[in-house]
């Protein structure tokens, strides 16, 4: 953490773009909020754009406004988010998940500041510090062609790496502390001190939700009073990890349970996939590599929708 603060504290003095990358819960949103308060433009916003959290359809709206008449419904016009920013820090949260056509925009954004609001004549110019966050291996994803290789050199001029929590398993019992002394704080009662052995239990999980995850066992921990909601959470979560509930599955065959864990597994992964390649149903055959029937007949199957702008299917991520 002491290595990611001295960063943070360089590169917060700038204005050019920053990547954040980690697992899901270490922290990249608050990594995000901090370059924001130490930056010269912290009297400006911060503006979050969290793209899987919006239909895909309404990403462009969200982000770049819209004109009077734009599309039917567009009775008034809007400013997006990059207008909102302006003066302060547009923060782009699983910058990964866009779209292909949306990256387009991004980049010329990044590249002189230039947007237009949809159905606009004219450009405006923002300006504004661009932090961007993923939990993906975006290098990857160029290499596959789902990630624009020239928005990928622009955002990553510096990139703030979050290691996992359980690859510093030495920062869990300041972490501990700090959420217990916060909790105790807020729910006006204090936790029963921590066995040896409890302690021991935490520094020796692999805490695949991260800092996120720790921060809900403490939590829980000072509101139950007991802590037997630590081994609780540590024993119960790598049935979570499956995405599949096995006490529900006691009564089927192993082969029935294999069957309905890869759906699942197939369904997340579809999803995903059809989104970031914004439901090009042939460039998503090409990228899992599977042939362009089997994958309309797993879309039908999975009842996935088949254009955007339908509600997105859940994604377990
Ligand atoms: N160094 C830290 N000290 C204390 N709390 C932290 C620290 N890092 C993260 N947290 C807390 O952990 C939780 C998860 O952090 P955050 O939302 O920033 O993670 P994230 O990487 O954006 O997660 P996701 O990928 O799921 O969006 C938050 O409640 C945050 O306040
Ligand atoms: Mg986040």
């Amino acid at each position: 953490m002491a290595r990611v603060r001295l960063m943070v504290q360089r590169v917060a003095a700038t204005t050019i773009p920053a990547l954040i990358h980690g697992e899901s819960g270490t922290g990249k949103e608050l990594i995000a909020r901090l370059l924001h308060a130490h930056s010269p433009w912290r009297s400006g916003p911060f503006v979050q754009v969290n793209c899987p959290a919006l239909p895909a359809s309404l990403v462009e709206s969200e982000l770049f406004g819209y004109e009077r008449g734009a599309f039917t419904g567009a009775a008034t016009p809007k400013p997006g988010r990059v207008e909102m920013a302006d003066g302060g820090t547009l923060f782009l949260d699983e910058i990964g998940d866009f779209a292909l056509d949306l990256q387009a925009k991004l980049l010329q954004l990044l590249q002189d500041g230039h947007f237009a609001r949809i159905g606009a004549h004219a450009e405006q110019h923002v300006r504004a510090r661009v932090v961007c966050a993923s939990n993906r291996d975006l290098a990857r994803d160029v290499e596959r062609g789902q990630f624009r290789r020239d928005l990928y050199y622009r955002i990553n001029a510096v990139v703030i790496e979050l290691p996992p929590l359980r690859e510093r398993a030495e920062d869990i019992p300041a972490l501990t502390q700090y959420f217990l002394r916060q909790y105790e704080a807020k729910f006006q009662r204090s936790a029963p001190p921590l066995s040896a052995a409890a302690q021991q239990a935490l520094r020796d999980y692999a805490w695949p939700g991260n800092i996120r995850q720790l921060q809900n066992v403490i939590k829980r921990l000072v509101i139950l009073g007991t802590e037997d909601v630590i081994a609780h959470e540590l024993a119960s979560r790598s049935d979570d990890e499956l995405g599949f509930d096995l006490d529900r599955a006691s009564d089927m065959s192993l082969k029935e349970i294999t069957r309905a864990a890869v759906d699942k597994l197939e369904k997340i992964v579809i999803a995903r996939s059809l989104r970031q390649n914004n439901w090009n149903r042939r460039r998503v055959s090409r990228s899992l590599k599977i042939s362009y029937r089997a994958l309309l007949y797993k879309i039908k199957k999975f009842e996935l929708p088949a254009k955007r702008g339908t509600a997105p299917a859940e994604d377990a991520d």
